[in-house]
């Protein structure tokens, strides 16, 4: 399933940064190298976040870990 139309973006991508602990928005769209349009995604990204358990690490920017940004 598509989560950002604007950038073509797949849920399972999303999914897999979160899993590398990234926990803000935008550095949801810098470690896929993309920019937010539209912004209609924002507010699904945010709940995919809040899904996650919090004992997990975080990360809020890609530049924080730039494995995340390749
Ligand atoms: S749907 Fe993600 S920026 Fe438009």
């Amino acid at each position: 399933m598509y989560v950002c139309i604007c950038n073509a973006v797949r849920e399972s991508e999303i999914e897999q940064v979160i899993a590398e602990g990234v926990r803000d928005v935008e550095a949801v769209y810098e470690a896929l190298d993309v920019e937010p349009q539209c912004g209609t995604c924002r507010a699904y990204i945010r709940e995919m976040m809040a899904e996650v358990p919090s004992a997990l690490p975080s990360v809020t920017s890609a530049k924080a870990n730039p494995e995340l940004a390749a």
